[in-house]
């Protein structure tokens, strides 16, 4: 799956540049308050009118403090799937239990330096596991690649049925970084930069996708 990052766009023009990207797999809309990370992007407000012209599946990144107050609301307002971070939640079961109810998938994010291993029963209670490759904040970073050990864990409990997630992952995401990526058992590729710095975008995703798919060794179990 690939979820080309709106971030990049030119948000002048949101919706022509979700139209443009409506052969993507999921619409990624990263959600910042300039106090979980340094940097300021969009809220509610904005994510509902994208709720109207976005044609695939939304996935909400909150790069938010208190995501248990906000994230259901997301869900409530149609988004497909809702993805706050495991560094800002108290109670992350709860919230994802919120989610949930709301209608919504639960995800949880960790940043590059968070290690995975305390919050593995507690992963039990999400759809989507966001492994971020690059500090959250702003697009255009280079990708980390010691990320992809938590993937390998993660994909490693998958394919022995002891876990049910989605892996996804998120940051510097390109030509050359993806297939690396897939093959440690990525299953959603989140891409912003080189998506739409693409003179063609759709063209971008589907050959994204093409490089992907031929990389993961999961997709030929
Ligand atoms: C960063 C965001 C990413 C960002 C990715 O905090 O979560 O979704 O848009 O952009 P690229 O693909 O350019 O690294
Ligand atoms: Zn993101």
């Amino acid at each position: 799956m690939i979820a080309p990052s709106i971030l990049t766009a030119d948000f002048a023009h949101l919706a022509d540049e979700v139209a443009a990207v409506d052969n993507a797999d999921w619409l990624h809309v990263d959600v910042m308050d300039n106090h979980f990370v340094p940097n300021l992007t969009m809220g509610p407000v904005v994510v509902e009118s994208l709720l109207k012209v976005a044609k695939v599946p939304m996935d909400c990144h909150l790069m938010i403090t208190d995501p248990g107050r906000w994230a259901p609301g997301y869900a409530e307002a149609g988004a497909h799937n809702v993805t706050f971070h495991v560094e800002a939640a108290e109670d992350p079961a709860a919230v994802a239990r919120d989610i949930r109810a709301a209608g919504g998938k639960a995800g949880l994010a960790i940043k590059p330096g968070t290690p995975l291993d305390p919050y593995l029963e507690l992963l039990r209670d999400f759809d989507t596991l966001l492994v971020m490759s690059v500090e959250p904040g702003f697009g255009g970073q280079k990708f980390i690649p010691e990320v992809l050990s938590k993937v390998a864990t993660i994909r490693k409990l998958v394919d022995s049925g002891e876990l049910s997630i989605l892996v996804e992952i998120d940051g510097g995401i390109n030509a050359d970084t993806i297939e690396a990526a897939a093959e440690a058992g990525v299953d959603c590729f989140v891409a912003g930069s080189a998506v739409y710095s693409a003179a063609d975008p759709a063209a971008a995703i589907v050959k994204l996708r093409e490089q992907a798919a031929a990389a993961s060794p999961h997709l030929s179990l």
